[in-house]
This record gives structure tokens, sequence and C-alpha cells, in this order.
């Protein structure tokens, strides 16, 4: 028996080296402590021992059965932990790794020019108020000033909705609907989309402006004419400056037209100016009377200025684009190239 069980061991032993996965593990166990195994066997193997020496042989098959056993356990826990350290090798992510770039989108020109003109007159104290863009006949052209069979309505090319219900054609309805909320003194800004029925490389039926109202005691055409040369020179550069010229708004008096000094020659004179050394950039005027009066506000007491700023024409002249139709076509090519 004791040669038996010696054997026993040395094979266990040689067995066990051997063993890497669960699946030899399993072998392992089968073949050694199952039921039909070999140290079973051993048990078995008893009945052909001497009666007198049955005791004493039984003894030893318990030791190498307890031995095989805490064998088997030890293997157990030493595969357990090579599976689980494969496992961890095969699964570890290397964080080092840069990671794959997703494609970022930009924002439209439109948008640069509109969030840089507001930051603008934000840094002077402009609130930001926004119009419907369906507007009614009332608020678009007869409280500013504009009378049915005026004239004056023909500066502009309107989409009508219905019969007393249009597409604004401008911001300045903006400058009515904050009027009407009574509080003064007012700085507002009015972003938008308009609409007019006119299209070429430089009008679109749909476009941009930004239209900006102070209302307040005193104001004058010195005030408009310094916050405009604070907008010029942040979009165009420090040097630029401004000039107005006597102009026509039914909804100003008096109306000008502001131009920028050109800030691609210096005001030498080049074909961007068309040889003025000038570019106008954009219609304000000091707010007519009737029109504070069509608002509930005392024009004895109170003035106001207003301007309306094209933001296509703006984003046309400082990215130097011909085609306004550019800016809607929405080709990728032409929109990756404003990264901000
Ligand atoms: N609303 C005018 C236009 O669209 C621009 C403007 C705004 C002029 C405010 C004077 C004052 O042409």
């Amino acid at each position: 028996m004791q040669q038996k069980i010696a054997a026993l061991r040395a094979a266990l032993e040689a067995d066990r080296a051997k063993v890497a996965d669960k699946a030899a593990l399993s072998a392992f166990w089968q073949k050694y402590l199952s039921k039909n195994g070999e140290v079973a066997g051993l048990m078995k193997g008893l009945r052909d021992v001497a009666k007198e020496e049955r005791p004493a042989a039984g003894k030893i098959i318990n030791e190498c059965k307890a031995w095989a056993e805490a064998q088997y356990q030890e293997l157990a826990a030493a595969v357990e932990q090579a599976e689980l350290a494969a496992r961890n090798a095969a699964e570890a992510v290397d964080i080092t790794l840069p990671g794959t770039p997703r494609p970022t989108g930009t924002l439209h020109p439109l948008t640069l020019i509109k969030n840089q003109i507001v930051d603008v007159f934000a840094g002077m104290g402009f609130e930001v108020f926004e119009g419907p863009e369906i507007e009614d006949d009332d608020h678009c052209f007869t409280r500013l000033n504009v009378p049915k069979n005026h004239p004056a309505r023909d500066m502009q090319d309107t989409f009508y909705v219905a019969e007393d219900i249009v597409l604004r054609t401008h911001t300045s309805p903006g400058q009515i609907r904050v009027m009407d909320r009574g509080q003064l003194p007012i700085k507002v800004l009015v972003p938008g989309r308009v609409f007019r029925s006119d299209s070429d490389a430089t009008h679109s039926p749909m476009f941009h402006q930004m239209e900006g109202l102070v209302v307040d005691k005193g104001i004058t055409l010195c005030d408009l004419q310094g916050m405009l040369d604070k907008f010029v020179q942040a979009l165009f550069g420090p040097e630029v400056k401004t000039r107005l010229r006597p102009s026509y708004f039914p909804f100003t008096e008096p109306s000008v037209e502001v131009d920028v000094s050109c800030f691609e020659c210096g005001g030498k004179g080049c074909p961007l100016c068309k040889g003025t050394g000038w570019i106008e950039i954009l219609g304000g005027g000091i707010v007519h009377q009737q029109v504070l009066k069509n608002c509930g506000i005392d024009p004895g007491v109170y003035s106001g200025l207003a301007f309306g700023i094209g933001i296509e024409r703006i984003a046309m002249l400082k990215y130097g684009i011909n085609n306004i139709g550019l800016l809607f076509e929405n080709d990728l090519r032409f929109l990756q190239q404003f990264q901000g």
C-alpha cells in the first residue's frame, strides 16, 4: 500500500505541474479525487489488505486523500489567479493612446458676426430683444411712420402673408415693440431674420439684420457716431473711422448712411471701396419724433437713435465673400473656413 501511495503521489505531482487552465483542473480532479478516481481506488484496494494491517493502511490512505485534496485546492486557487491575470491583461485599456478624433462643427460665419456685434454693444450696456418674423402692417410700417400708400413702402419689396400681415422686411418693428414695453431709458439690439422679394449676387430674399435702439434724455447723432465707431473698430480694426452722409428713412430724422473708411486700402482707394476710400455699411439716424409719439414717449423730454446693420453685408465685407448665396448653400468646404 505504501508503494502504491508513493506512486500516486509521484504521478499526482507530475500531473499537477501540467495543469494550467480550468479544463485541465477538472480533468485532474476527475483523475484523482472523483468517485472513480485514484484515491477512491486506494480505498477499494483496502479489501485486499490483511485485516490486521487495515487500520494502519486506512490511516495513510486518509492522509494521502487529505494531501491530494489540499493539492487540488492550491491548484484551483492558482488556476483562478492565472485566469484573472490573463483576463486583466487581455482587457486592459491603454489610457495613454490618443482617442479617435471626432469632426466638430463650426459656427456659421453669420453667427460669428452676430456674436461679435452683440459683444461690442453688450459692452456698452445694450440688451438683446427679439421680435416675431411674421409682423403686422402696423409694427412693420404704419407706426414706423410709413403710412399705407406712402411711396417709402416701395423701398422694401414686401412679402405679404395676408391682407395686413407681412414677413418683416426689417428689424425696425422691434423698435416699436421695445418702446411699447413702457420702460425708459432703452438700449437694445434686435437681431433677426428679415425678408424681401429681392435676389441677386448681393441680395437674398431672406437675410439678417441687427437693429439698435437707444432712447434717453439728450441723445444726439454724436452718440450714434461714437457707438458706431466702437463697433466698426471692433470688427474691422482699431484704425478705421466712420463717416455720416445724409439719407432718408421715414422713421428717422435726420437719417444717415454710415460709411466706414476702407479697411483694405486704408482710405487711399482700391477695388473694394471702388476708389472712394469709403464703404457703406449701415443706415441709421435720430428716431423720428412721430415714432416716439406713436409709442407714447414725449419727444419734448426724450430723444433716440436707431441703426440697422445688415449682417450678411458685414460678413461679406469682412471675409471677402462676393456672392451672398455662399452663406446659405451650407457647403462644408465653405463653412469649414470659419473656425471661430
Ligand atoms: N430699417 C432700415 C432698413 O432696413 C435700416 C434702419 C434702421 C434705418 C434703423 C434707420 C434706423 O433699411
